[in-house]
């Protein structure tokens, strides 16, 4: 995959992730209430956040990330980005929102259940986005690196969550925690 700061980046996600777009777009739809503070895992490139902000201009976005060369360009988008790990405890809440896309697959399930309980804890509301085991050799979605997709159901099930919007490989669900 490109670096972050190439300008071919969004292409090679793009190649990586066939319905990226669509994946970014039904994320966003699916938000089930207008967020005022919003704590996105994995913020990356800010890609996600920036499309936050398009649907909801006046939402405040921590965002966290592992890799310091992805958090140089999501600076940009969030009101506060955190060098940080989503296995470790969040950065102090509430949170209306708490938004992952494209970054909990990188989780085991140990890792995932134990974000969810912290998430539930912590925020109203969850939104994942994020690509999920269909078995074997099924679904379009290629990425580098470790990774551990669940079942749809899986992921729904340990957050306590509904699955709003599935295309080939790829998923959001929603927890409404209010
Ligand atoms: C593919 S990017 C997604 C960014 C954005 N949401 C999007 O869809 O374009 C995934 C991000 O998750 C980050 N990440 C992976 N594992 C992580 C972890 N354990 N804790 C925090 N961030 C992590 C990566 O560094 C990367 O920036």
């Amino acid at each position: 995959m490109s670096t972050p700061n190439d300008a071919s980046y969004l292409d090679s996600v793009r190649g990586q992730v066939p319905l990226y777009d669509a994946l970014q777009d039904a994320a966003v739809a699916a938000v089930p209430f207008e967020p005022a503070k919003v704590l996105e895992l994995g913020i990356g490139t800010g890609e996600t956040a920036s499309r936050l902000l398009g649907r909801y201009p006046a939402a405040r976005i921590t965002g966290l990330d592992s890799d310091p060369d992805m958090l140089f360009q999501a600076r940009e988008v969030a009101e506060e980005v955190s060098l940080a790990r989503m296995e470790d405890p969040l950065p102090d809440g509430p949170w209306d929102l708490i938004l992952s896309v494209l970054s909990i697959h990188r989780l085991t399930d140990d890792q995932k259940q134990t974000l969810f309980r912290r998430v539930r804890e912590q925020s109203k509301a969850l939104v994942i986005g994020d690509f999920v085991s269909l078995g074997a050799d099924q679904g379009r979605t290629q990425v580098e690196g470790d990774a551990y997709p669940d079942t749809a159901e899986e992921l729904a099930a340990w957050c306590d969550g509904e699955i709003t919007w599935q295309e080939d490989d790829l998923v959001v669900i929603v927890a409404d925690y209010r």
